[in-house]
């Protein structure tokens, strides 16, 4: 199987794999445990603590483990629940675990606001600034998109939401291991990962959050971290989460070199036999190796279960029901019309590929377009 949806999830490192294996096989004992078995537990989950903490300018005090990026990113919200102030900045190309998330808060109270995107997928600060009210308290927009790659100006907008005395939180799952990610720099409160999307293993997250004031738990029960996230912890996925991010940030200039060279090489392949492609998303400030192609005049699904059967794997935002393709709301919200929007695909390149791959990518699309 050739392997082009790395931002879908992520095949996990082999060195990452062996340690999962070795502490599965060898450390069995309950971190809250005082014999030396719990001890050792303990001690990999601390490490892998500062490992993530140090992958992200953070200190090892503010990070929590939570059970991937859904979970992060809804601790931040439903601790909004015991705050004053109850109105929430966000944009309409979130991720469901932010989009419903929202939703389902507005039937407890919460009450919030989406701002659009442009047609790169770019939110405007402009907007933001004009969605403030007396009760916002947060405001929650993505580091970058999981289906255009869009990058935003993070900075920035924390830089606004505290002039006006709110808290900001970014989904930064799709990023880490793509572009450098410094809480201190972003000056964010609070930030979410995922590490099967940096050659981590699934079901295994972080939560950065700035001040403890500013965050309660959502999984009531034990005192593990810190109070802060009830439940025995994974301990091998988080200190394999722990590796992963190590690596991710040791090799991030040499992977992303090789996620623009397999991305050029696709993109001017593609362009030399389907002059019509449209290439969507903010082409100067994007995650590298993700790229989302609209193919006019081809429908995503077909195309995605042509390529399946040469066992190449694609995806598309797209979602099929009953024969019908549903339009991904992410290309729609970016002004998108529904033709171009079902006719699109997202590659997103990683480790596991290769040029040779790229080409043979290449040469199966363009048997397919020009049959
Ligand atoms: C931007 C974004 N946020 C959140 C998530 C959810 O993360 P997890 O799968 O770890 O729950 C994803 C996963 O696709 C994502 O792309």
């Amino acid at each position: 199987m050739y392997y082009f949806d790395h931002s879908a999830t992520t095949p996990v490192h082999p060195d990452v794999l062996d340690l999962m294996h070795s502490i599965q096989k060898n450390v069995y004992g309950n971190p809250s445990s005082v014999h030396s078995q719990g001890k050792k537990a303990k001690s990999l989950i601390e490490t892998a603590r500062k490992q993530i903490a140090n992958t992200i300018g953070a200190n090892p005090n503010q990070i929590i483990f939570t059970s991937g990026g859904t979970e992060a990113n809804n601790q931040v919200f439903w601790s909004l629940l015991r705050k004053e102030k109850k109105h929430v900045i966000s944009n309409s190309i979130e991720h469901p675990a932010v989009l419903k998330v929202l939703s389902e808060l507005s039937t407890h109270g919460i009450d919030y606001t989406l701002i659009p995107v442009n047609k790169k997928g770019r939110v405007s600060s402009i907007n933001i600034q004009n969605a403030f009210n007396e009760n916002t308290c947060l405001v929650s927009i993505m580091l970058a998109n999981n289906e255009v790659g869009t990058i935003q100006p993070i900075k920035d907008l924390a830089k606004l939401a505290h002039e006006q005395n709110a808290l900001f939180h970014t989904d930064a799952v799709q990023c880490l291991g793509k572009i450098p990610i410094n809480v201190v720099n972003l000056d964010v409160d609070y930030l979410s990962l995922s590490a099967h999307k940096f050659y981590g293993p699934k079901g295994i997250g972080v939560l950065y959050f700035k001040n403890k004031e500013a965050i309660s738990s959502l999984m009531i029960g034990g005192g593990q971290e810190s109070g802060f996230r009830a439940g025995t912890e994974n301990i091998a996925s988080i200190a394999g989460m722990g590796l992963a991010a190590e690596l991710a940030t040791l090799h991030l200039e040499n992977h992303v070199s090789e996620l623009i060279s397999f991305e050029s090489h696709f993109k001017t392949g593609l362009l030399s036999f389907f002059p019509n492609v449209i290439f969507n998303g903010d082409m100067n400030n994007k995650l590298p190796g993700l790229v989302s192609v609209s193919l006019p005049g081809y429908r995503s699904d077909i195309l995605l279960a042509k390529l399946d059967r040469a066992n190449m794997a694609v995806s598309s935002g797209s979602a099929c029901g009953s024969g019908n393709l549903k339009p991904s709301h992410i290309l729609s919200e970016m002004g998108i019309d529904d033709k171009t929007n079902i006719s699109t695909l997202r590659f997103s390149f990683g480790a596991s590929n290769s040029l040779k791959q790229i080409e043979q990518l290449l040469s199966k699309l363009q048997s397919i377009l020009t049959d």
